[in-house]
């Protein structure tokens, strides 16, 4: 998520409770191409605790696509992840992420100029992974393009059971994202090894493990995406949260460990102070007092000015 799962964020959660797959905030790879690449470069720095990665890329031009990927195998990620489901207005309205839902042309030249970077060179004997995170339609649903997704040999897809116009107002459909993994099973052959060569990751609305666990039951999905879930429990990629019965010092310190953390992490200042403010909602809650000292937090300036009040 973008200014929220940074390498920072990351290493806090995975000292509780990891999830399996880790995707960084989308990158903009015409940007990283260009002048503007300092400013964006921080969102691909991750430690090795963070693995396995695979690194979220988004734009336009298939030769930074190219590049970029090139970029992200060397850097030591685990997969690429090509974002085709951001419905951002800003974004959108250049042709980018969701709005590729409606431009096959381009969409297929960008997984292509992908694929053609992942191919094996180097020491690298196999193709470096390939994924997707899409929506199931752009302004309705649309089979049809995922179907067009599955026919690209993808090694995952990841799909958000909402249209981009549905943002995210209404809850997800996760009847469509079972369909799209039966459109799957009939459509992509499996490895020899009888797993399914493209996998598929459901996303939307799921709030802990076992949800996700009940849901990937239900729909026969390989994997589930955790997103906003993790604002209300840190500890949401736990078996069994203890998150509930933290007390207000342990929440606290882990709120101090995030901003020591951050402080020594971006020390030239590439993530705003304020980007850190959101996490006060993540920490700061469910014990008595919390909703005032949010409210301070929220008049801090400083790093160090938020760690004394904590
Ligand atoms: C603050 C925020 C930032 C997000 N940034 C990204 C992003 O960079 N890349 C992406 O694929 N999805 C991004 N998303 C969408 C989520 O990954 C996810 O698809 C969506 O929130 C629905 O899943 P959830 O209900 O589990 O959160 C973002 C969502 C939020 C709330």
């Amino acid at each position: 998520m973008d200014d929220v799962t940074d390498t920072v964020f990351r290493q806090i959660i995975t000292d509780l409770a990891a999830p399996d797959l880790f995707f960084t905030e989308f990158v903009n790879v015409d940007g990283l191409q260009s002048p503007g690449r300092e400013k964006l470069i921080k969102k691909l720095q991750f430690t090795p605790k963070e693995k396995p990665i695979f690194a979220q890329l988004w734009g336009l031009k298939p030769e930074n696509f190219y590049k970029t990927t090139k970029e992200v195998i060397d850097m030591g990620f685990d997969g690429v992840d090509i974002n085709m489901g951001c419905p951002v207005k800003t974004v959108i309205k250049n042709g980018a992420c969701a709005a590729l839902i409606n431009n096959r042309e381009l969409a297929g030249e960008i997984i292509d100029a992908v694929r053609e970077a992942c191919l094996p060179a180097g020491r690298r004997r196999e193709r470096f992974p390939i994924s997707i995170k899409t929506r199931v339609g752009f302004s309705t649903t649309d089979m049809s393009w995922l179907e067009f997704l599955l026919s690209k040999k993808l090694d995952l897809l990841s799909i958000h059971g909402r249209t981009a116009k549905q943002l995210s107002k209404i809850p997800a459909d996760w009847e469509l994202i079972g369909n799209a993994r039966q459109m799957r099973d009939s459509l992509v052959p499996c490895l020899p090894s009888g797993r399914p060569a493209t996998l598929i990751v459901g996303n939307g609305d799921v709030m802990s493990r076992q949800q996700a666990e009940k849901i990937a039951k239900k729909y026969k999905l390989d994997g589930v995406m955790i997103g906003r879930g993790i604002f209300q429990d840190p500890f949401v990629f736990a078996q069994k949260s203890p998150w509930g019965d933290w007390s207000k010092e342990q929440k606290t310190e882990l709120f101090k460990k995030h901003i020591e953390l951050f402080s020594k992490t971006w020390k030239r200042g590439e993530y705003k102070f304020e980007t850190l403010k959101k996490f006060a909602k993540v920490y700061i809650n469910g014990f008595d007092g919390a909703s005032e000292l949010r409210t301070k937090l929220m008049s801090t300036t400083s790093t160090d000015e938020a760690l004394q009040l904590l």
